[in-house]
């Protein structure tokens, strides 16, 4: 039965009474309006663990424009039902002040890992984003706790968080869940309509032309060819780039092993994000 905690209060107790029967806690973080990717992660939370902690918590601080908060999907009764039907154990979902009793004033910086890609165009982003993961870290205590692909970059944040403040804990990156068409899926693909995400469909096209074509031809041929595709089928790309999968750089000549391609591009109205292994490789 899936037990819902509003407060940190009673997150501590059930977790201090998990602890003392040794039970390993998988933690699932979201942000809610659950969709495959998000219960993906929930199913492997529960494969690997007693138990599993979801979050939803439309979290304040990781957003730099206050329409894009307001207008944030809020679905809890559905959410519910889902994570019923994934057997998760407990969903914490706190209010607001709750989380936070003020501002905080604590940044994070993570230097070269967020001057790139999102880190670009969200500034403070990922300081509200290691603020609040942060806190499920110190309040759930996760054996392992688990994030998409998808936000490849939060994701090597949050490793960079896990490694300088020492917490104990393993991270768990899981594959990106796509619609039959390729498109990643997103709370935002709701905002799309049924031709815009037909169009959004290119996105995956274009990162997948690259990945095939990679023995063929250089870099900065193949993303620019990508670029000129996406542009002819209306699609206006903010980023293109290939990286190292790891530091998050730009890639200029195919010789490292781990490449990644990422874009963020808008269809419509819509910002989408998606990104692809360039070669293969298990984390
Ligand atoms: P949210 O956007 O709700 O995403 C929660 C988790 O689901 C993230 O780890 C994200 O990478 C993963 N996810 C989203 N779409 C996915 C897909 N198509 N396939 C696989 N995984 C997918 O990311 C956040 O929330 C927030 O920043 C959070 C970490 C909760 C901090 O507030």
């Amino acid at each position: 039965m899936l037990h819902l905690i509003r407060t940190q209060a009673e997150l501590r107790d059930v977790v201090f009474r998990l602890k003392q029967k040794n039970k390993t806690i998988g933690l699932v973080p979201t942000m809610g309006n659950l969709h495959e990717g998000h219960l993906s992660l929930v199913r492997q939370a529960k494969v690997d663990n007693d138990v599993c902690v979801t979050s939803i918590f439309v979290n304040p601080t990781q957003f730099n424009d206050a329409e894009d908060l307001k207008k944030y999907p809020r679905t809890e009764a559905q959410d519910i039902l889902h994570l019923e039907r994934e057997a998760c154990d407990f969903l914490f979902m706190p209010s607001a002040d709750e989380v936070y009793t003020d501002n905080p004033c604590l940044l994070f910086q993570f230097g070269s890992l967020e001057s790139v890609l999102e880190g670009k165009y969200r500034d403070g982003h990922f300081s509200g984003v290691a603020t609040i993961v942060s806190k499920l870290f110190h309040w759930v205590s996760p054996t392992v706790a688990y994030f998409g692909q998808k936000d490849l970059q939060q994701f090597r944040i949050i490793e960079t968080l896990v490694k300088d403040l020492s917490f104990p804990l393993q991270l768990k990156m899981c594959p990106i869940v796509r619609e039959n068409n390729g498109l990643a899926m997103s709370s935002r693909n709701n905002r799309l309509s049924t031709e815009e995400k037909t169009q959004a469909a290119h996105l995956y096209k274009a990162l997948t032309s690259i990945k095939e074509l990679i023995h063929t031809d250089e870099l900065p041929n193949l993303i620019n060819q990508a670029k000129a595709y996406l542009s002819a089928q209306n699609i206006n790309v903010e980023y293109l780039e290939v990286v190292d999968a790891y530091n998050l750089q730009t890639i200029k000549e195919n010789k490292k092993q781990k490449a990644v391609a990422c874009i963020a591009a808008y269809v419509g109205e819509v910002r989408l994000i998606d990104n692809l292994f360039l070669n293969h490789f298990k984390e």
